[in-house]
């Protein structure tokens, strides 16, 4: 497993929490935590992910509030899906530390100096902070060692309309940008793998009610979905894309350059033409990953 610094850009969102829960399970050293506005505005965005850390023991991970809006998009959230404040109405203890003493996008900008060559970065939101990031400091695309991005849907349907995917389709001219940039190591993992992953009913069933630390955040905030929604269980998206940053073996793909349509009613949709930097994943081995998941949230593998 791979233990360079890892830095999260979350809009925590249930999955999101269980994505945050994975990455300190499987490499402790999470060095900072950037938000933006997408499953839920920035506000519960940033309370829900530092109330999360706190819950996980981890207050030491700083947290920086980014973007509130998308670039030039129309903001829109996800709480039909999340719930009203993003955690499936499961209102956590508060934390105790401040916010961090910058804006998201100027936190990845200080990570990616400061562990130049090294961090990882993993975005499992609208791409907002990272293309401020980007039009701040052009060379950080130099330092960042790995980029892995949660979003798009390339040979798939998409989940919020039936061209695009939830966190390119908030901002779409961000994600334009940030596909735009020439990383060295970028990897897109889309509905294409993510919807062969899930946290299901019977896994959910099977959490003891009085299961405490990461396992009694996941019993808690999935209740609504697997219970309440009667869902059969749900999409491990962003989990997925943690545990790809940490072992590409987990994915195969094809290089491809990617482009957004930002007009019109595919407007969000992510395409892929001819070959290109990034490595969008196509294939997924899903039993490996979801063991791993629940191995390292201490959750029953039923
Ligand atoms: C993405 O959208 C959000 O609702 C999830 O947290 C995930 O990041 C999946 O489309
Ligand atoms: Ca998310």
């Amino acid at each position: 497993m791979d233990k360079r610094p890892l830095m999260l850009d979350v809009d925590t969102g249930v999955d999101d929490a269980a994505a945050i829960a994975l990455a300190i399970g499987l490499n402790p050293h999470l060095v900072a935590i950037s938000t933006v506005a997408g499953n839920v505005p920035i506000d519960a965005s940033t309370e829900n992910t530092r109330r999360v850390l706190s819950l996980l023991g981890r207050e030491d991970v700083p947290v920086y509030r980014g973007a509130s809006r998308p670039l030039t998009a129309t903001y829109h959230d996800a709480a039909h899906v999340h719930g009203s404040n993003g955690l499936g109405g499961v209102e956590l203890p508060p934390a105790t530390t401040t916010e961090g003493d910058c804006t998201g996008p100027e936190a990845i900008v200080r990570m990616a100096e400061r562990y130049a060559g090294e961090l990882t970065l993993i975005t499992v939101g609208p791409l907002t902070n990272l293309a401020i990031a980007l039009s701040l400091r052009p060379g950080i695309t130099l330092q960042i060692a790995r980029l892995v991005i949660m979003g798009g849907a390339y040979f798939h349907p998409g989940n919020i309309t039936p061209f695009s995917e939830f966190n390119l389709y908030v901002d779409p001219d961000a994600a334009g940008q940030v596909f735009n940039a020439e990383w060295d190591d970028i990897t897109a993992i889309g509905l294409d793998v993510t919807h062969q992953t899930a946290l299901t009913r019977n896994m959910w069933e099977a959490i003891p009610e009085d299961a405490t630390g990461a396992a009694g955040l996941v019993r808690a905030i999935s209740e609504r979905t697997c219970a309440e929604r009667a869902r059969s269980g749900f999409f491990l998206h962003d989990p997925l894309a943690v545990a790809v940053a940490l072992d590409s073996s987990l994915i195969t793909g094809q290089r491809h350059a990617v482009t957004m349509d930002l007009q019109g009613d595919t407007r969000g949709q992510s395409n892929v033409t001819g070959v290109g930097n990034v490595l969008v994943a196509t294939e997924v081995r899903a039993d490996v990953f979801v063991r791993r998941f629940c191995e390292a949230l201490n959750l029953p593998y039923v």
